[in-house]
């Protein structure tokens, strides 16, 4: 009976003991723990993994890990295990509801760790999680994937982050691992704002490409052929970019690459040679708008990259 009292507590103590080492283990073993499953974070998962680090892994659908255990993920069957695996949580989520529906009720177990939201979001919504996060005693780091999945886990695949310092420092070489990892600075709105920048950025290129296609191929030549010649010209495009970025913080725009009025009236030829070849204008149209009204606001002898301030000024035809 004296054994059987005693053996009671000892066993207790000793599964206490054994859950709290497992737990305390797991949490020493995994190094990062992705929630979120879907193409993006798949592709996050298997980033770390590929660069060797312990890597948790949870998904709604539990099916959606089986790939990624069978690649040496562990699988967590529950938010909360996912949490309390790693010192750093990934979060990719379509958006920040649920990313907040999915966190809230495990909240206490982000403290002293760090969160870091790869899910797109509004730069209003990263500073309420961030505040959400802070409460909690959990660092934030608020990130953007700029580079599709296709080059997650590769140095040219650009990932941006804002918030948290510490954060960023101390799992700085585990970032690494998804490419190149930029933090931007301790505002959690600065990873959205760069993220929508860059999207238009991206856009505004591709809708140049589409067009230079079409054109081009009124005239017979093939898509891939152009792009291996657009490409080619590409380096000379990021080189107007550094250099007209250095012009407007001056607030001084010099000719050197051509005045408003020449760009303008070689918009014209493009416009021209679309209507004629019978592709659309929508794209040379735009940018012969802001040409034009760049110049009609005195700056048609400026330098191109004066039409940053008829766009910071948000003036419009209409
Ligand atoms: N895919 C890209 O190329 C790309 C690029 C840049 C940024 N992003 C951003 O990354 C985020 C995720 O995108 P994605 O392409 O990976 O999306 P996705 O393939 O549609 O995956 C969505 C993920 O969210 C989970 N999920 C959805 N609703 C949920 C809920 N109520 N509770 C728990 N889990 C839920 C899904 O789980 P189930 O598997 O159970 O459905 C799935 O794991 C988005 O914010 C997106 O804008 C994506």
């Amino acid at each position: 009976m004296r054994a059987h009292r005693t053996s009671r507590p000892v066993q207790s103590v000793e599964r206490a003991r054994s859950q709290h080492m497992s737990e305390h283990e797991n949490h020493e073993r995994s190094t990062v723990s992705v929630i979120g499953l879907g193409q993006m974070g798949t592709r996050l998962a298997q980033a770390f993994l590929a660069a060797g680090y312990v890597t948790t892994v949870w998904n709604r659908t539990v099916a959606k890990a089986d790939a990624l255990v069978a690649q040496g993920a562990v699988r967590a069957t529950t938010v909360e295990e996912a949490v309390a695996a790693s010192p750093l949580i990934v979060v990719c989520l379509p958006d920040y509801k649920t990313v907040g529906d999915l966190l809230e009720p495990v909240a206490e177990r982000l403290r002293g760790r760090a969160l870091a939201n790869l899910t797109s979001g509004t730069p209003e919504e990263a500073v309420r999680i961030a505040d959400w996060a802070a409460r909690h005693g959990a660092d934030y780091l608020d990130g953007a994937a700029m580079s599709g999945t296709r080059l997650v886990g590769r140095p040219e695949g650009l990932f941006v982050f804002s918030g948290s310092p510490e954060a960023f420092t101390t799992h700085r070489t585990v970032l690494a691992s998804l490419g190149n990892s930029v933090h931007l600075g301790a505002d959690p709105a600065l990873s959205p704002v760069y993220d929508t920048a860059l999207f238009g950025l991206a856009w505004g290129a591709l809708a140049g490409f589409y067009h230079a296609v079409a054109l081009v191929g009124a005239a017979g030549v093939d898509p891939a052929a152009f792009a291996a010649v657009a490409t080619g010209h590409m380096p000379f495009v990021t080189s107007l970019m550094a250099d007209h970025a250095r012009q407007i913080e001056d607030g001084r725009f010099p000719d050197d690459d051509g005045t408003v009025e020449v760009h303008a009236a070689a918009m014209e030829h493009l416009l021209h040679t679309s209507r004629v070849r019978g592709i659309g204008t929508d794209v040379p149209e735009l940018i012969g708008n802001l040409l034009d009204r760049a110049a009609a606001t005195g700056h048609g002898s400026s330098g191109i990259a004066s039409v940053i301030e008829t766009i910071t000024k948000g003036e419009r035809n209409d």
